[in-house]
């Protein structure tokens, strides 16, 4: 997601609300991005945070006051405004949002929202407040209003709160408001559509203990599926055994076997209309499973082991389940460790699917780079060497471009 936010400037307001301390990692986040942050606290705000921490974090002193004599013509909220390429409201408290619906504009910060281009400057707020105040008709209220008026509210979580009670009004934790802030600046190109996705790899049980399982991190697919959900895609990831958060709005089901994960893609394929198969699955799994741990028994002996093949969901999927569904445009990886383009395109047609993305093995397991191969009806293009989630983006746009409803346009 990252490259999303270099060069972008940011205007971050903070309002009054403990969650003011999750916005200074939320800022640092946006500075590695590539952003650059321009803070503006209200005076609330101050009384949870010091500027003195948000401008060492974002190397710009902060803006507190309308009446700031620092800019040359008396204006930060026009000057602040019209530079920026979102504003951010996090934490965005009860108050705030009540003083967004009345288009208040007696402090800075929400005189510089009714003063930005509206058409120009996306605002977008991540609330925070106790579960009372959250579910009070009147913040309902006000959030319907502002949204109507084009400011994007992203969710809030649930959870334990600073008061000591339980529920939902948390505000989002500084990641999931970047990849909720990256698909603000993300063209819709798959709204309407649901991608089904498998990533990472199975793991095949040989008794209670032990299995087998290879080296694919997961990371390619999880890309994808931000990258998808960006887009505007319903997106439902099933994954094998990684240790990857699932990205926000992202419904995930997990899955250890690739029997497992051939049936959790059964149950969800009706639905897609895109599969995207990048999961490493297991080709072989031990024909029989011992109930118990199998043991050493001193005599040097080594168990005897029987595989058999385990199915091919991609294949199964492009083949049979694609003809049941209709329209599902279904995407293979291929993970060579040379020959690519010779390996890929056999795979395509062996596997029946119109994209197959091939990519070195060995040179991406693990990694946060890789190399796209896209071979397709018309040819090959290479996505050269970038970050998963740039190649995971420009993934997303070719399929666009591909699916048969996009194509009819
Ligand atoms: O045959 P190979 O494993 O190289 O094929 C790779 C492609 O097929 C990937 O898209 C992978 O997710 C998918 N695949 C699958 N089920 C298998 C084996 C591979 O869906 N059993």
């Amino acid at each position: 997601m990252n490259d999303v936010f270099a060069g972008k400037h940011l205007v971050l307001g903070l309002s009054g609300g403990v969650a003011c301390y999750k916005s200074a990692m939320l800022c640092r986040l946006l500075v590695q991005a590539g952003a650059t942050v321009q803070v503006v606290m209200t005076e609330a705000a101050e009384q949870f945070m010091t500027p003195v921490t948000m401008q060492a974090l974002s190397g710009r002193a902060v803006y507190t006051s309308q009446w700031d004599a620092r800019e040359p013509n008396n204006m930060p909220h026009i000057n602040l405004s019209r530079e920026a390429d979102a504003i951010l409201i996090a934490p965005c408290s009860a108050d705030f949002i009540a003083r967004l619906a009345q288009g208040r504009s007696d402090e800075l910060l929400s005189l510089m929202c009714l003063a930005r281009p509206i058409d120009k400057v996306p605002l977008v707020l991540a609330p925070a407040m106790n579960r009372e105040m959250w579910t009070h008709p009147a913040t309902q209220r006000n959030l319907s209003r502002v949204q109507y008026d084009g400011a994007t509210v992203l969710g809030v979580g649930n959870g334990s709160q600073a008061c000591g009670e339980t529920g939902d009004g948390r505000m989002l934790e500084p990641e999931e408001i970047m990849e909720e802030l990256a698909g603000v600046f993300t063209a819709k190109t798959l709204q309407g559509q649901h991608l089904l996705i498998t990533a990472g790899p199975t793991f095949e049980a040989i008794d209670p203990v032990r299995g087998i399982t290879n080296l694919s991190s997961g990371k390619m697919g999880f890309a994808i599926a931000r990258a998808a959900k960006a887009a505007g895609a319903e997106v439902t990831l099933v994954a094998g055994p990684v240790h990857l958060p699932t990205p926000h709005g992202v419904t995930r089901i997990n899955v250890q076997s690739a029997r497992q994960m051939l049936d959790a893609v059964q149950s969800q394929v009706g639905n897609a209309s895109i599969f995207i198969a990048t999961a490493a699955v297991a080709d072989w799994r031990p024909a029989e499973f011992s109930d118990q741990k199998i043991k050493k028994d001193g005599s040097g002996d080594v168990p005897a082991m029987a595989f058999v093949e385990n199915p091919d969901i991609l294949a199964t999927v492009a083949q049979s389940d694609a003809a049941k569904y209709g329209n599902l445009y279904c995407v293979g990886f291929a993970a060579e460790s040379h020959d690519l383009l010779k390996h890929a395109s056999a795979k395509r047609l062996r596997k029946g699917v119109p994209l197959l993305v091939g990519n070195i093995g060995p040179a991406t397991f693990g990694k946060d780079e890789n190399a796209l191969l896209l071979i397709d009806d018309n040819g090959t293009k290479e996505l050269p060497h970038a970050s998963k989630d740039a190649l995971a983006r420009q993934l997303v746009e070719e399929i666009a471009q591909r699916l048969p409803t996009v194509q009819g346009v």
